[in-house]
């Protein structure tokens, strides 16, 4: 694992901006898979001043979200739908048939699940995977748990998550219960990963996602298996981490 230990949040959004761009420069077709939250609202705003200082074309840019909520509609100002149009899809000259984010409403989620893991196959694969890490250790919203899904699929959110994403509705009752993810099979098939993380409540998900063992009960201790895996971090995040080996 490469890790980048940046200073302060704005050299954390710089860098993973820069991962992103290189990769969109170096490909004719590129095809990013694309986090929430608030971790990642720095580099999309740096990769929006990339794109008005004409330093980067999102014309043939394909890209796939990793997650949805279920049970509030994509006009809900805090839909993921929401979130990428407004801080990013909006700005950029991204072709709208080219965004693909998982949506499922109805009693049609299995169709919809299986139909985005084949998008994303016949994109050719996702070329850079930017992911944020949840304090339980999710990825996506692969939640804790005895098992994990290698595909798209329908979850229940974790309790910690429902709690941290409060503050985001304002009531707890008010966060959706549901989502529908990218599994890890698709995080895992990548062929790059970069996971970001910021502030010291990822202290401990960091810890146990990188101690040498593997487990589902920290989605993420996974990406100890893929190959090319960046870690950007402030200081906070990376401090339960033993880095000096
Ligand atoms: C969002 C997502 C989640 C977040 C994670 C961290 O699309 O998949 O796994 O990356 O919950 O969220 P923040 O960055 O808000 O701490």
């Amino acid at each position: 694992m490469n890790i980048i230990i940046s200073n302060d949040y704005d050299e954390l959004s710089l860098e993973a901006a820069n991962l992103v761009a290189e990769i969109v420069k170096q490909n004719a077709y590129p095809v990013l898979g694309l986090a929430t939250g608030s971790t990642p609202e720095g580099m999309y705003k740096i990769l929006v001043e990339m794109y008005r200082n004409k330093k980067i074309d999102f014309r043939n840019v394909v890209s796939f979200n990793l997650d949805e909520y279920i049970g509030i509609s994509s006009g809900h100002p805090q839909s993921y739908y929401h979130y990428m149009f407004s801080r990013f899809y909006s700005h950029v000259n991204i072709n709208p048939d080219n965004i693909h984010i998982p949506n499922c409403q109805g009693n049609d989620c299995q169709v919809i699940c299986k139909m985005y893991d084949e998008a994303i196959n016949a994109a050719g694969g996702i070329d850079i995977q930017v992911l944020g890490i949840g304090s339980n250790g999710h990825i996506g919203f692969n939640e804790p748990s005895e098992k994990l899904y290698v595909n798209t699929h329908v979850t229940d959110l974790a309790e910690e998550t429902i709690k941290d994403n409060s503050r985001f509705f304002g009531k707890m009752k008010d966060v959706p219960r549901q989502a529908i993810t990218m599994g890890v099979g698709a995080i895992l098939k990548a062929k790059k990963v970069v996971l970001l993380a910021y502030g010291s409540n990822k202290a401990n998900a960091i810890r146990t996602a990188f101690n040498g063992e593997i487990t589902t009960s920290v989605p993420a201790s996974f990406l100890q298996l893929h190959s090319d895996l960046t870690l950007i971090a402030d200081r906070d995040a990376v401090s339960l981490l033993d880095i000096s080996g």
